[in-house]
């Protein structure tokens, strides 16, 4: 169970659900004392507003009925209350996602400096199924804590530990291509992007479940640092470049949800793991690789890396033809200018998943939303010299022209799933404290659980 989560009890403080219309008639069911004391203070029940009881429960407002609504607005509470166990003493708008909002707005980052112990449980109301909760939850945290550690700590080798105590706790098999072995097994994208770091880069192959099952295979973008490459990033931009292993991060939180569920898959996770770090062996602005797949790719930019380190894991992957192959990872800013940091791009060219996917999204208050693999910008990726760039000229529709660079990489698996998440919260939001924010995971699982769930 997540240490947010407790058993019922009666002991536990009541959380009273107020909407302005709902307020007069919720606060008439208290006692007169706390009714006295409720008007006194002249509390109004706004979205997000709270007042503390003297008898120790809290009146927390919510949106009215035809108002847009944030069902993980409920995820504010673990910010608010005193230490002590609760409960919800009347339903708010979605129960499983208020809870599921109040165990991801409980998450703190404690490895550098430990939070102030305030232990605040929730009683999991009927109903519920507390182990699935608790699943999600716990590779939320799991992809939060990978982006939220520095690079210093969270190199390509500290992740590929990362991935292997996770192969470990669910019995999965796992293998890693390492520095010039990457060359020998034919990544050379991978190896040239990785190749300037201290820190060898490698390939991340974890496998789990029976083989006879449909073939579900997650590519993560496990770039650990982005300098940027040759084509060095300016400083504000440098910034919070830690987390651009945030694909990896979702890719191994949804793997953990899918292992721990038990659902019925053949899953593979290929994680690239690299640093695109500056030095005498950095790749250049205008080397051409032969790619995994054959392809000649000719560098425009180095700062476009992604996309390159992804090329050779998706030819890997599309070798064995998975019925699903999806990949994610933090590769564009123009998908955040586009749709801002919370709601990530997708792409598929398979119209009955792009709709599944929006469903899920929706349901799991999982943001979600799909762009055009729009054809007539192929040609942007025309080179001079090799078969593509990397980049195009021009700079316009950049996610759209990244996401028509790696459909180049996939040719024989069934569907093909693209998201250009950006695994950050700048400022935190209900159930989202600021910092490294998991992506996609959780409307994929719930994808994955209604296609091969079976219980
Ligand atoms: N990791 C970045 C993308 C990124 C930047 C994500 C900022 C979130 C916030 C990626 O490797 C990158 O640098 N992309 C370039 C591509 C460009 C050179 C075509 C970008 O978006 O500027
Ligand atoms: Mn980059
Ligand atoms: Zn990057």
């Amino acid at each position: 169970m997540h240490p947010a989560f407790a058993a019922r009890s009666k002991a536990a403080k009541p959380i009273w659900f107020v909407t302005t219309a709902t307020f007069a008639k919720t606060i008439a069911a208290l006692d007169k004392p706390t009714r006295a004391f409720v008007k006194s203070v002249g509390f109004e029940p706004g979205p997000g507003r709270h007042l503390l009881l003297p008898s120790g429960g809290v009146l927390f407002g919510l949106e009215g009925k035809n108002a847009p609504q944030n069902p993980f607005l409920p995820g504010l509470l673990p910010g608010v209350l005193p230490a002590g166990s609760y409960r919800f003493a009347n339903a708010p708008h979605d129960t499983r996602l208020a809870v599921l909002a109040f165990a991801l707005g409980a998450y703190r980052f404690t490895r550098y400096r430990k939070a102030k112990d305030k232990k605040i449980t929730l009683a999991l109301p009927d109903g519920l199924d507390g182990a699935d909760l608790t699943r999600i939850a716990e590779g939320v945290t799991l992809a939060r804590d990978l982006i939220n550690t520095p690079a210093n700590d969270m190199g390509p080798d500290e992740l590929e530990a990362a991935a292997r105590a996770l192969a470990k706790r669910h019995n999965a098999k796992i293998r890693s291509i390492v520095g010039d072995a990457l060359l020998k097994d034919n990544f050379p994208l991978i190896h040239a992007v990785g190749r300037a770091a201290a820190k060898a880069p490698r390939l991340i192959d974890l496998r789990w479940g029976n083989p006879k099952h449909p073939r579900v295979t997650v590519v993560g973008k496990g770039v650990c640092f982005d300098t940027g490459g040759l084509d060095l990033k300016p400083d504000n931009a440098m910034l919070i470049m830690k987390k651009d292993m945030g694909g990896a991060a979702s890719a191994l939180a949804l793997a953990h949800m899918a292992m721990d569920r038990g659902l019925k898959i053949s899953l593979r996770v290929l994680i690239p793991a690299v640093e695109n770090s500056v030095a005498g062996d950095a790749f250049r602005p205008l080397d051409i690789y032969k790619s995994r797949k054959g392809l000649n790719v000719e560098i425009g930019n180095t700062d476009a890396e992604g996309r390159l380190i992804l090329a050779d894991a998706l030819a890997l992957a599309d070798e064995e033809k998975p019925d699903l192959l999806i990949d994610m990872g933090t590769l564009t800013g123009a998908a955040r200018v586009a749709l801002g940091p919370e709601l990530p791009p997708y792409y598929t060219d398979d119209e009955a998943l792009a709709a599944e996917v929006a469903r899920h999204a929706a349901a799991e208050n999982d943001p979600l939303w799909r762009l055009p693999l729009w054809p007539r910008y192929d040609s942007m990726l025309d080179s001079k010299t090799a078969d593509l760039n990397n980049v195009a000229s021009g700079g316009m529709a950049g996610s759209i022209v990244c996401a028509l660079f790696l459909k180049r990489f996939v040719s024989d698996a069934k569907s093909w799933l693209h998201f250009d998440i950006y695994a950050w919260t700048p400022a935190a939001k209900p159930g989202r404290p600021e910092g490294g924010e998991c992506q996609a995971a959780r409307a994929l699982y719930a994808l994955l659980v209604a296609r091969y769930g079976a219980a």
